[in-house]
């Protein structure tokens, strides 16, 4: 009897020695800034993720806001940047991720085997003013909700594996600088609400995909800086997105099915690059062409004929930028006959 109760005061003392080594711990608790459902998220991600080495500074006893790939805000301390590329990582994007509600910049970029969809739970990111998920193998549609990150600057899924159509609700973002879906396999036309962006007008790159249909109209009623929409099956005319009183640099229409007549085409001075090859384009290069101060130049592979206009930097090409064509002719080519 004396002997267990004498062992059951020592269990308790131990116990209590036990729990008073706890927390002096609190070294870290003390000074740890990360916010505790930040961390718990953080470590979810790993989870799913299988602990990869990438996230190896990901370690429980440690700080949130010291780890490698996230970034805390300096006041808030709550996790702001997401930002992990070149890695090995195998798994889908884990659902947590959009539990990190502060989050402003998310990029995965070139991880080696990342497949599924893009999760639902981004649609609860709404800080976010960068999204980029970009060479991975994601698979599934394009998401209308992303539409609902009205904060997004720039939004790249380029390079995946996407399908369906582009939802016509990315016009209503209003502050996008840029958007990036090239490199999957998107179907169907390009909205015509991206006639109407109502804010920014984005540099929009919907270049190789299935894209069908002519470019819509609407499209003629914004000034463009950058068009990149090669590699598609887009058909008709694509005169509308020229135009003396716009502002567009760089396009790049290449292989499609563009077919209309190039000659009275009028080109915006601001132009430095301008793709066309591999269409069905008609009618002779406009004298205009050779007003512009363009850094490249590529009419190869259609149906245009006439003399090449001369000035510019026209006669400074590679004949391989004409060539073929139906009846193209002067310098660089031969001249005419
Ligand atoms: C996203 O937000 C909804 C509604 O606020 C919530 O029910 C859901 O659990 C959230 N999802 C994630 C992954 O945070
Ligand atoms: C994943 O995508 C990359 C390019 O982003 C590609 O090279 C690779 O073959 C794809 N892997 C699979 C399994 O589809
Ligand atoms: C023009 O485009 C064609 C077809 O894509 C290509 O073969 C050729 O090299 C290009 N020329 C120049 C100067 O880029």
């Amino acid at each position: 009897m004396r002997s267990t109760s004498k062992s059951c005061h020592m269990i308790i003392l131990f116990s209590f020695i036990l729990c008073m080594s706890q927390v002096p711990f609190p070294a870290l608790s003390a000074t740890e800034k990360c916010n505790p459902n930040d961390k718990k998220v953080l470590l979810q991600i790993k989870q799913a993720w299988n602990n990869p080495y990438q996230l190896a500074s990901w370690d429980p006893n440690t700080d949130c806001c010291d780890w490698y790939v996230v970034k805390c805000d300096s006041k808030t301390h709550r996790i702001v940047q997401f930002d992990l590329f070149d890695a090995e990582i195998s798994g889908q994007i884990p659902e947590a991720i959009g539990s990190l509600p502060s989050l402003q910049f998310l990029n995965m970029r070139d991880l080696t085997d990342v497949s599924g969809p893009i999760p639902k739970s981004i649609a609860n990111l709404t800080n976010l003013n960068f999204l980029r998920l970009s060479y991975l193998n994601l698979t599934g549609p394009v998401p209308t909700f992303l539409s609902q990150l009205k904060k997004l600057t720039f939004l790249d899924v380029s390079f995946n594996d996407l399908t369906g159509s582009i939802p016509s609700s990315l016009s209503q973002l209003q502050n996008l600088d840029a958007l990036r879906l090239e490199g999957n396999q998107l179907t169907g036309s390009i909205p015509d609400s991206f006639g109407t962006f109502t804010g920014k007008v984005p540099d929009l790159d919907l270049s190789e995909n299935q894209l069908t249909g002519p470019v819509p109209r609407s499209l003629g009623a914004l000034s463009f800086s950058n068009l990149d929409f090669h590699g598609n099956q887009l058909s008709g005319d694509i005169s509308f997105l020229f135009g003396t009183n716009k502002a567009l640099e760089i396009a790049d229409f290449s292989s499609n099915k563009l077919a209309f007549d190039l000659t009275n085409v009028a080109f915006p001075q601001s132009l430095t690059s301008l793709d066309l090859s591999h269409n069905m384009i008609t009618g002779s290069l406009p004298q205009g062409l050779s007003q512009l101060n363009l850094q490249y130049l590529n009419v190869s592979y259609n149906i245009l004929c006439g003399k090449i206009p001369v000035g510019g930097k026209l006669q400074s090409f590679d004949s391989t930028s004409y060539l073929p064509n139906k009846c193209l002719c002067g310098a660089p080519l031969p001249s005419c006959t």
